[in-house]
């Protein structure tokens, strides 16, 4: 068996497309959505990462704003700022991309975003509503995630994922999330005693640990569906994610790549999350 590739960047634009028509259609009523994007200090990737996310805003007729500040910003200052943009009326989504300086409680400037703006879907708030099942916003990636397997028609219920990796960005709400669809589900984490045991009896792997070779093709069961959110450089210094590509490609049914695959559909969902955010606005 050959996997199909599911195709992150194809599925970004038609879900983008969509993004486009529904601001258009608020812009025609008056109302522009808009995403603040804030950044504390000069981490490189933060940098590439912020500067794709206003991109995509300003590609898909939504407006940003980026906000800038030394590392040496006070936590009270970024409180400030943070509950400025909780009353900003032009704003409707507000990122603060993470990692910030050490300094700061990370979880706290979290929780000091409006649940009504937390796009990124990171207050405790946003989870406890996945959680529940009531309306609130799903962090960007395992949402993306969700849209792949839609995207190829899949149908969870009856079917066993198995999640490896439990960060509270991408682990636990992935879980929760195919739980939502009817999967039955097993999360694995570093004190798995016997990984492969685990992914072994999996119709749907989802990745998210960050360390190359995670998921060789001896631990896929054929046929299964397996997404892949590690974002890694392997030793010729190209981007690869936590999935052995080749050689599971030779056994599973469908495989996101890396880059190209979950990637883009983070900033997709976040796109989608903000104009969600405008659009509860106006209701
Ligand atoms: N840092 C890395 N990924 C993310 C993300 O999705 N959101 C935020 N706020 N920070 C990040």
């Amino acid at each position: 068996m050959t996997a199909q590739i599911i195709d992150g960047n194809a599925l970004s634009k038609q879900l983008r497309a969509d993004v486009a028509t529904r601001a258009q259609a608020l812009r025609a009523k008056g109302i522009t959505p808009g995403l603040a994007v804030v950044l504390v200090g000069d981490n490189p990737a933060s940098q590439v990462y912020v500067r794709n996310k206003v991109k995509a805003c300003e590609d898909n007729g939504l407006f940003s704003v980026l906000e800038k500040y030394d590392a040496s910003l006070s936590e009270a200052d970024l409180l400030a700022r943070v509950k400025a943009l909780n009353k900003d009326p032009a704003i409707h989504g507000i990122l603060v991309q993470l990692p910030l300086p050490g300094h700061m409680d990370a979880q706290k400037v979290i929780e000091a975003i409006s649940p009504s703006k937390d796009v990124d879907g990171f207050h405790i708030a946003s989870a406890g509503a996945l959680m529940t099942g009531m309306p609130g916003f799903w962090p960007c990636t395992p949402y993306g995630c969700m849209k792949m397997l839609e995207s190829i028609g899949y149908d969870l219920r009856g079917k066993h994922a198995v999640v490896i990796g439990r960060s509270n960005i991408v682990g636990k709400p992935m879980a929760l999330m195919l739980l939502q669809k009817n999967a039955t589900v097993t999360i694995c984490h570093s004190a798995t005693p016997d990984l492969k045991a685990m992914t072994l009896q999996a119709d749907v792997i989802v990745a998210a640990v960050g360390k190359r070779n995670v998921l060789t093709a001896d631990m896929v069961k054929p046929g299964a569906v397996v997404l892949d959110v590690g974002m890694n450089r392997n030793d010729e210094g190209k981007l690869c994610g936590d999935v052995d590509f080749e050689g599971v490609t030779a056994v599973a049914s469908h495989i996101t790549p890396v880059p190209g695959g979950v990637g883009p559909m983070t900033i997709t969902m976040l796109l989608v999350n903000t104009l969600e955010a405008a659009e509860r606005a106006t209701k």
